[in-house]
């Protein structure tokens, strides 16, 4: 095998930081161009899986080496020029390949082309995954485009991260936490700083590329100010320069009270100039872009969590929602940023119903007709940023309303990858079906005149197939830290890993990226890759969904750590942060009611799922508690009452969680041993932990429903 990178070099990617270097002791190294990463990962792919070494040619010479991999551009290589067309090309957009089988005479190889070096770079990725899998290498003809354009991780380094190298309990609210990243106030020692590059940031981007991950916005949401001043921004540029050959950009979580904040002094604002529409406070974003921009040239732009959870928004000032996003907005258009507002909004004084706030607040504004006769009032570099469901990351919700609703306002979904509330890291929670689940879900969006839209799954809204919106994004909230194998738990690195690949193609199966991951991480052997995905990771979300919170229950967890149960809980300070608040357990049933007869919450949906939902009759069991009241001897489809049926999944959840444990321990010889103990002693954590909550929850429910636990095994 011969590697061919032509021109590789005339490449350059701009490199603003003079000083950045690896770490003392880095055995990865900064990558020049986006072509160069393309041409090693292949050295080190083909050389691994195939165990030889592996040839590296600048160009074909006259003839093209039997069996050679050549990759690249039209603009970059002769060979793709020769081989591939314009027109053969065009369709795969910035992002997507080609990946070719060719021959010359007796002479065979394979010519992987994109538009772009990035696209030749995931076409590389893609070939060793097929190759790592045991896939055809022969007679390919592959095309592929990314449905979504901007995909996205937003890097919560302060929270709910779970993947430090720090294992003692599950993660914290707070504190130390192994975020991946050092910036001057994260606390490692100095000399480990950024813009010193550490082996553990090119080992993520290499792991973000891998799946197409096109940026990351690193701070967390409840932002700190110090990302904006010119020591972090120094650091972010450098960090920026050693992703960059990966194809990752960088942008930032802000508060949006930042100019105010006198340690940007003299540069500050006055509260009366921090009226959205005021020149001033546009002003001062646009100067705080434009230096992030000189530091950095492609910087996305701002992802802003407002008027949240605490967290400064322009209703401070007296302006909603629509005004504070497009005063950031304008300020930053010139610069070809973006805005991605956040709407992960629940003020009281809205609703009572936690879930209908959001889209009280942010509907009105996407109706509203416009002076030009147009309807909308955000911007066009403004994406409203929702979770998938009206709550917060539930192991399973229904849909978040919003979705179909914002007909015009460009709409980013948000995932939790970080298993805040799917078992931090300790579970085994593959969370691919989750997603496949909420993706494919239909919405029923109708257009104006109340017809069915033909294309209305979540999936199709968020890539801009449903009602035509050009511009798209799917948002990750991540897992990366500093733990060796960078998530915790080796078994959340398949989350990571699906989540990239639901971003860019997301009408996937989820059991066929679980066979590749295994593949890829275990092993081809078809004993393990039968168990693992089969017994193990598929059926481990909805086992989760069982001994925690079935049947469509609401939140239980306990207070802010949210990771062991607490059904009884009612003594946070805010009604909508208990759990007392989502159970409603009393002597007649179990769950809130969103129904007509209750908060209503179902009447934000399009008319099939207000039907669908609104009705305890047809509502699909797995949701009914998140929108009905539910007697406590209602017959269910199983034909136990719903008491029986709620104890049953309790224990049926566990069982999985032993079945899995079992499975696991069946595999000892085929596993290497040191990740087979480390999966192993999360295993019995695991089944511990979701024994408890079992036992909690039913005991408790118990209290109120006076029967019988008749449980099974
Ligand atoms: C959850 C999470 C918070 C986070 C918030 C958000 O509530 O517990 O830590 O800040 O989501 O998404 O903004």
């Amino acid at each position: 095998t011969t590697v061919i990178v032509e021109n590789a070099d005339r490449n350059k990617v701009y490199r603003h930081t003079p000083n950045l270097s690896m770490a003392p002791g880095s055995t990865e190294r900064l990558m020049e161009s986006t072509l160069e990463a393309a041409r090693e990962e292949l050295v080190r792919g083909l050389g691994g899986l195939l165990d030889r070494e592996v040839r590296v040619s600048p160009g074909p010479g006259s003839r093209i080496p039997h069996g050679a991999v050549v990759v690249g551009t039209r603009e970059s290589s002769r060979v793709v020029r020769r081989y591939v067309a314009p027109d053969e090309l065009e369709p795969v957009g910035d992002d997507g390949y080609l990946i070719r089988s060719l021959s010359n005479g007796t002479r065979r190889f394979t010519v992987i082309a994109g538009n772009t070096d990035v696209g030749a770079l995931y076409g590389t990725f893609a070939f060793l995954r097929r190759l790592q899998t045991h896939k055809p290498l022969t007679e390919l003809d592959i095309s592929e485009a990314p449905r979504v354009a901007n995909r996205h991780l937003n890097y919560w380094d302060t929270e709910r991260l779970y993947a430090g190298n720090n294992e003692s309990g599950t993660g914290g609210l707070n504190g130390e936490n192994g975020a991946i990243f050092n910036f001057a106030a994260t606390g490692a020692s100095a000399a480990l700083n950024l813009p010193v590059v550490l082996d553990r940031y090119l080992v993520a981007a290499r792991a973000m590329a891998s799946v197409g991950i096109t940026g990351i916005t690193i701070n967390n949401v409840n932002a700190n100010n110090a990302y904006l001043t010119p020591e972090y921004i120094a650091q972010e540029a450098a960090l920026a320069d050693a992703l960059r050959p990966y194809g990752i950009k960088l942008a930032l979580s802000i508060r949006y009270a930042a100019p105010v904040d006198p340690r940007f002094a003299p540069d500050t604002l006055t509260e009366e100039q921090m009226a959205p529409n005021d020149p001033a406070f546009q002003a001062w974003w646009n100067r705080k872009a434009r230096q992030l921009q000189e530091a950095i040239p492609d910087f996305i732009g701002f992802t802003v969590k407002a008027n949240s959870e605490g967290q400064p928004g322009p209703q401070d000032f007296g302006y909603d929602h629509g005004d504070g996003a497009n005063g950031m907005a304008v300020a930053v258009a010139p610069l070809g940023m973006k805005i991605y507002w956040r709407t992960f909004v629940y003020n009281p004084d809205v609703d009572s119903d936690r879930l209908k706030r959001a889209y009280l607040e942010f509907g009105p504004i996407d109706d509203e007709a416009q002076p030009d006769g147009t309807k909308g009032r955000f911007l066009d570099n403004v994406f409203l940023q929702t979770k998938n469901g009206p709550l917060d990351f539930q192991a399973r919700e229904p849909i978040h309303p919003m979705f179909g609703r914002m007909e015009n306002t460009n709409q980013a979904l948000e995932l939790q990858i970080t298993q805040e509330y799917t078992g931090q890291n300790r579970m085994l929670c593959f969370l691919a079906p989750m997603w496949e689940e909420i993706l494919k879900t239909d919405t029923y969006a109708t257009d104006a005149r109340g017809q069915l839209l033909d294309k209305r799954l979540v999936g199709n809204v968020v890539d801009g197939t449903a009602q035509n919106h050009s511009d798209t994004a799917i948002v990750g909230v991540a897992n990366l830290g500093n733990a060796d194998n960078l998530t915790g738990h080796h078994f959340s690195q398949a989350n990571l890993y699906a989540f990239g690949r639901q971003a860019w193609d997301w009408t996937l199966d989820s059991a066929d990226i679980a066979d590749d991951w295994v593949r890829m991480t275990w092993g081809n052997d078809r004993n393990v890759v039968d168990a693992v995905v089969v017994a193990m990771m598929m059926g481990s979300w909805e086992a989760l969904v069982s001994y925690q919170t079935p049947l469509g229950i609401g939140h239980q967890f306990t207070a802010d750590v949210h990771y062991g149960p607490g059904p009884s809980e009612s003594h946070l300070p805010r009604e909508d942060w208990n759990p007392t608040y989502y159970n409603q357990a009393d002597s007649v049933g179990l769950g809130y009611d969103r129904s007509p007869t209750g908060s209503n919450l179902t009447a934000q949906y399009f008319p099939t799922l207000e039907a669908r939902y609104g009705d305890i009759d047809t509502v699909p069991e797995n949701l009914m508690m998140w929108f009905h009241h539910v007697p406590w001897d209602r017959p269910m489809s199983s034909g136990r009452i719903f008491w029986d049926e709620l104890v049953d999944r309790y224990y049926s959840g566990v069982r999985y969680v032993t079945g899995m444990r079992r499975t696991w321990d069946s595999l000892e010889a085929d596993i290497d041993a040191r990740r087979f103990s480390e999966v192993r002693a999360k295993l019995a954590l695991h089944e511990a932990d979701a024994a408890d909550w079992r036992d909690t929850c039913v005991s408790y429910w118990q209290e109120f429903s006076g029967r019988e636990i008749r449980a099974e095994g």
